[in-house]
């Protein structure tokens, strides 16, 4: 049976620390692996523009000794050129994986019905797994725990939001959502969030405050107030999130140097500041890189 990596939702606590302790293995000993995935392809197929995801799963990909094919959006046109069914078909018969960017979160679900090799989330609208377990990586990688962490997420409840969620509570690891009234994440990912917490014995809570979310926080992590596909909404938007900005005055709120931490790309100026995106206690660097090097626990997970 082939497995796909659709949302963090699906992942057991258990498998998401397998990809932690392969992930540990593959930043130690990059040559081991060289030759993981020889002979197998990735297709990344991208509706949306991208940097780090495209390119570390690109590098990944060619670090395991296999290759990949970047899809832009114009190539494939996804559901208009041809059916997504009938994508996903044919190109299980050419490739041995695929990470798919998309708008709507049916989409995903739709393609990997269809194709019979695994599919990766490479980001839609409702959820960013990748994002998600490479950032709980980091966190555990820089703090050496997990177990008793808070992170707090002051901005929009996006799709970075909700797989923060549930990636923070598959692992135990305590996550306050600060966001504007109307803007919060959906009512059954929050509830989901809290059932698996709450068997890791962990807390999900949320705040139409941000000052009241950064309350003891360890982590501070914020996103774009405008996701891709959202651009006409950015100018109410800025209007909207105002208060939410992490600046040095919110910062200050958390704990002592508490880690500040963002997927990219940031807006600067406006979710974030410069001095907080650039200061001591950023690791928004270390986080992309991770990005690549869980990627290939994940690929070497699925695709071997
Ligand atoms: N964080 C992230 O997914 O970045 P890209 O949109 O550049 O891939
Ligand atoms: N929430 C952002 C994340 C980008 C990595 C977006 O969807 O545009």
């Amino acid at each position: 049976m082939k497995k796909d990596l659709i949302s963090i939702k699906d992942l057991t606590s258990k498998e998401i620390e397998e990809l932690f302790n392969l992930t540990d293995r593959l930043k130690k000993n990059k040559l081991k692996f060289s030759k993981a995935l020889a002979g197998k392809t990735l297709a990344l197929i991208f509706q949306k523009p991208s940097n780090r995801t495209r390119v570390s799963f690109e590098v990944g990909m060619y670090q395991l000794g296999g290759n990949a094919i970047y899809l832009a959006p114009g190539e494939i046109n996804l559901g208009v050129r041809e059916s997504i069914k009938d994508v996903a078909k044919t190109l299980s018969r050419y490739i041995d994986g695929v990470v798919l960017r998309t708008f709507e979160h049916k989409n995903v679900m739709e393609f990997a019905n269809s194709a019979t090799v695994p599919v990766i989330n490479g980001l839609s609208d409702f959820s960013h797994p990748c994002q998600g377990i490479a950032d709980v990586y980091t966190i555990r990688e820089k703090l050496k725990k997990l177990k008793g962490v808070t992170l707090a997420y002051v901005g929009d409840g996006n799709n970075v939001c909700n797989s923060l969620l549930f990636a923070c509570a598959k692992i135990g690891i305590n996550m306050n959502v600060g966001a504007p009234k109307g803007y919060e994440p959906e009512p059954l990912v929050l509830k989901d969030a809290k059932d698996f917490a709450k068997a890791k014995k962990s807390d999900i809570n949320l705040f139409n405050d941000p000052i009241e979310a950064l309350k003891g926080a360890d982590v501070i992590y914020t996103d774009v107030w405008a996701s891709m596909g959202q651009e006409e909404e950015a100018a109410e938007r800025k209007k909207i999130f105002r208060d939410f900005q992490v600046n040095a005055r919110l910062a200050s709120l958390a704990k002592n140097n508490a880690l500040i931490m963002h997927c990219l790309p940031a807006h600067r100026g406006e979710e974030i500041t410069d001095e907080v995106l650039d200061g001591p206690n950023s690791v928004v660097f270390d986080q992309a890189e991770n990005r690549m090097h869980v990627q290939k626990a994940i690929l070497i997970k699925l695709l071997s």
